[in-house]
């Protein structure tokens, strides 16, 4: 299934709105935000900059990463994906080259497959060969993303959570 007039975009003052209602909806399943809505409402143009300046950039400790908002219909902010430049040696044990998330209110449409999708082109683009995913082992949803976009499981190595981290390949050669 893909889902119509779904594309990926960089972050834009465009969509300011539609992405605040989004944040929104991870604060009430209990999801921590880097950003509260309040703060964005009036430092949005900051914002935007934060994220661009984490492409060229990054906080110590961080390696370059590039952020993309999945976009619907009617210009509603889905979901978004960050796609690390390369791994350091946190990335590697949890986190890997490709992270992403679906506003909760348009999940199980399809769109987790395809924001995936998207941001294994995005990280090509960046020439990343072979893409590391991580996900939790419990986490049925993005098991099946990541399975979906050709994700052959490495291994489940113990971080200390409650639950192990699954390591998946997206490899090169397909
Ligand atoms: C993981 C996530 C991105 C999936 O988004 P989504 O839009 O629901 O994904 P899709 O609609 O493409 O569904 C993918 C598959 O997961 C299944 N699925 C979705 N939510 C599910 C749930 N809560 N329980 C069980 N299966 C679920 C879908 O039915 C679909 O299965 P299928 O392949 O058999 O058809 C979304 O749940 C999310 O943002 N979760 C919070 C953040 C997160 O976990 N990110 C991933 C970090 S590794």
């Amino acid at each position: 299934m893909t889902p119509p007039n779904a594309r990926l975009t960089r972050p834009q003052q465009r969509f300011k709105a539609s992405y605040i209602e989004g944040v929104w909806e991870f604060i009430r399943e209990n999801r921590t935000v880097s950003w509260h809505p309040a703060i964005l409402r009036r430092r949005f143009d900051e914002y935007l900059r934060v994220l661009q300046q984490a492409e060229t950039d990054p906080l110590a400790g961080m390696v370059p990463s590039s952020r993309f908002w999945l976009i619907g219909a009617g210009n509603r902010y889905l979901g978004d994906v960050d796609v690390r430049h390369h791994l350091n040696e946190a990335l590697q044990r949890y986190g890997g080259h490709i992270g992403y998330k679906i506003r909760p209110s348009q999940r199980r449409k399809g769109y987790g497959k395809l924001i995936c999708r998207l941001g294994i082109v995005e990280a090509r683009k960046l020439g990343i060969g072979d893409i590391l995913i991580t996900c939790d082992d419990d986490n049925i949803a993005s098991c099946k993303v990541i399975e979906a976009n050709g994700g052959r499981l490495q291994d489940k190595i113990d971080n200390d959570q409650a639950v192990l981290t699954r390591r998946y390949w997206v490899l090169a050669g397909g």
